[in-house]
């Protein structure tokens, strides 16, 4: 009986690490944006745009939302997002939106930001 019950504790174990384990880094990184973005487009009166579908979206083009002037200009310009602006805005805004409004969270890594990036690229 007892081993029995060890068994049946270890099986609980097992499955429930792997489970774990499965939420992408990414998206553990991204519940610190979710404060202000969301990923359902229908989602409005955030503080930030949503950003679903951010893989070669242009810059400050999410419908409906009042994006600061740095990002009206980058739209005029039809830059669009990949990995490369993705990592690079995150780890300084005004590298690619100079004067804009976004003051990201601190104390992500270089590693969480490549991770947040590809989470976000990939939807
Ligand atoms: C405190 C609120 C806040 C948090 C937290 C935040 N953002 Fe933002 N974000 C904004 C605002 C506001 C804007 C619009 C900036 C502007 O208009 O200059 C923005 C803009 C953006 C854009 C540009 C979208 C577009 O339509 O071109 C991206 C990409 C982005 N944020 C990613 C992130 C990611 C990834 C995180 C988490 C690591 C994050 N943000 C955390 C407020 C926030």
């Amino acid at each position: 009986m007892r081993a029995g019950l060890a068994a049946l504790f270890a099986l609980a174990l097992t499955r429930t690490e792997p489970l774990q384990a499965q939420e992408p880094a990414g998206a553990i990184v991204f519940k610190a944006c979710q404060s202000c973005h969301s990923l359902d487009p229908a989602k409005a009166g955030m503080a930030g745009p949503h950003l679903a579908g951010l893989k070669g979206r242009v810059l400050g083009s999410a419908e409906g939302f009042d994006y600061s002037p740095a990002f009206r200009a980058a739209k005029t310009q039809r830059l669009r997002w990949d990995e490369e602006r993705l990592k690079a805005y995150l780890a300084d805004p005004d590298a690619v939106a100079p004067g804009g409004w976004m003051s990201p969270p601190t104390g992500l890594s270089v590693e969480d930001r490549a991770a947040v990036a590809d989470y976000l690229l990939g939807r």
